[in-house]
């Protein structure tokens, strides 16, 4: 039996979908061999020690939270201790999502601890968090992103006029977020140039950084690939269709009841569903990404694949998108879990 802690909620903001990410993992684990454990980080980062039959789910319409009271753990590079004694941990599930947690400083936290752990190490993670790095790699393996540049809040303030100008060659549309962004936030698409000083500074509130693209017109696909006995697999292509009342995948698309669907798989030519997943295994190697990564592409009506971003920790409840298409591939919920565990270990 291998008692592994599963490490939920945290300082972004994407605290919220964590907990039910977890809630769905403690309600799916395999218990014939995992004996799991919680532990939370509040909003303001605390480390604390969570019941097992604490809520983290959805209760009368309000999202689980990690009280802020709750009782301290410890964690530190000799592992946990709660109440002054050590908690014995033989791996950590780091269902984190975003900064503080996706993008590779737990994992490094662990790695000074020398605890195994799911998912992707420092370098995978902290590249896949910020797109102006991830880009760049993916484009260098052959990969197609986007064309666009990288502005920091320090270029913004010292020459508006040429980033301007610069933008206005990609022809607007032209979309605007931030480099180390989710869930959209701060996500912008910039219809004409009276439109784009509001929507840098709106992306800078959200990270220095900031990525100005072409607005890629095309179907959102995504591709799960998953480390399965060492050996990344692609799942079966899904296609996102959105509410037509969205201009684009935005927060209200992603969260809003109904307001999004999953096709799987996507309605698209084999060849092209092919091509897609062989991508996707493509741009986790070319991050070195361990276990799991949810890889989104855009796919234009000539069947053209552009990369937007890949995620190392992707949305984990069991109606996610990551575990709906390893479902639809015959890969239950429970196994991936299960695969994802091994995979920490190997
Ligand atoms: N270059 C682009 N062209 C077209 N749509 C885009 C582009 N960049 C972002 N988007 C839209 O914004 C959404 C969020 O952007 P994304 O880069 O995936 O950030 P996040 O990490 O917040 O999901 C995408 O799913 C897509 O709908
Ligand atoms: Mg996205």
């Amino acid at each position: 039996m291998k008692r592994v802690a599963i490490i939920c909620g945290g300082r972004s903001s994407e605290h919220e979908i964590s907990c039910i990410s977890a809630g769905g993992v403690i309600a799916a684990i395999d218990r014939s061999k995992y004996l799991p454990l919680i532990i939370g980080i509040t909003k303001s980062g605390r480390w604390v020690h969570l019941e097992e039959d604490f809520p983290l789910r959805i209760v009368d319409g309000v999202l689980p939270v990690i009280p802020e009271n709750s009782p301290a753990i410890v964690a530190d590079i000799s592992g946990f201790t709660f109440n002054g004694s050590p908690i014995e941990i033989d791996i950590v599930f780091p269902l984190l999502h975003g900064p503080y947690g996706e993008d590779g400083t737990i994992q490094g936290m662990l790695e000074m601890a020398d605890i195994d752990y799911v998912g992707s190490g420092v370098l995978a993670s902290a590249v896949a968090m910020d797109k102006s790095f991830a880009k760049p790699i993916f484009a260098s393996y052959g990969i197609k992103v986007a064309d666009g540049f990288t502005i920091t809040a320090q270029e913004w303030n010292d020459a508006p006029d040429s980033i301007t100008k610069q933008a206005s060659l990609l022809s607007y549309p032209v979309f605007t977020k931030p480099a180390r962004g989710g869930s959209s936030r701060g996500t912008n698409k910039v219809k004409s140039e009276q439109q784009l000083t509001g929507a840098i500074n709106e992306a800078l509130t959200f990270d220095s950084k900031v990525m100005i693209e072409n607005a890629v017109v095309g179907a959102e696909i995504e591709c799960a690939v998953l480390e399965i006995d060492g050996k990344p697999q692609a799942s079966i292509v899904g296609k996102i269709s959105i509410d037509p009342k969205f201009e684009f995948y935005d927060f209200q698309a992603k969260y809003l009841d109904g307001a999004t669907t999953i096709e799987l798989p996507a309605p698209i030519p084999a060849d092209v569903a092919k091509a897609i997943q062989e991508q996707a295994v493509a741009a986790f190697k070319a991050l070195d990404c361990r276990g799991l990564a949810r890889v989104d592409f855009f796919l234009t009506s000539n069947n053209e694949i552009i990369l937007n971003e890949l995620n190392t920790m992707p949305g984990f409840t069991e109606t996610s998108v990551f575990p709906k298409m390893w479902a639809a591939s015959g890969v239950s919920y429970t196994e991936v879990i299960n695969h994802l565990l091994k995979s920490a270990t190997l």
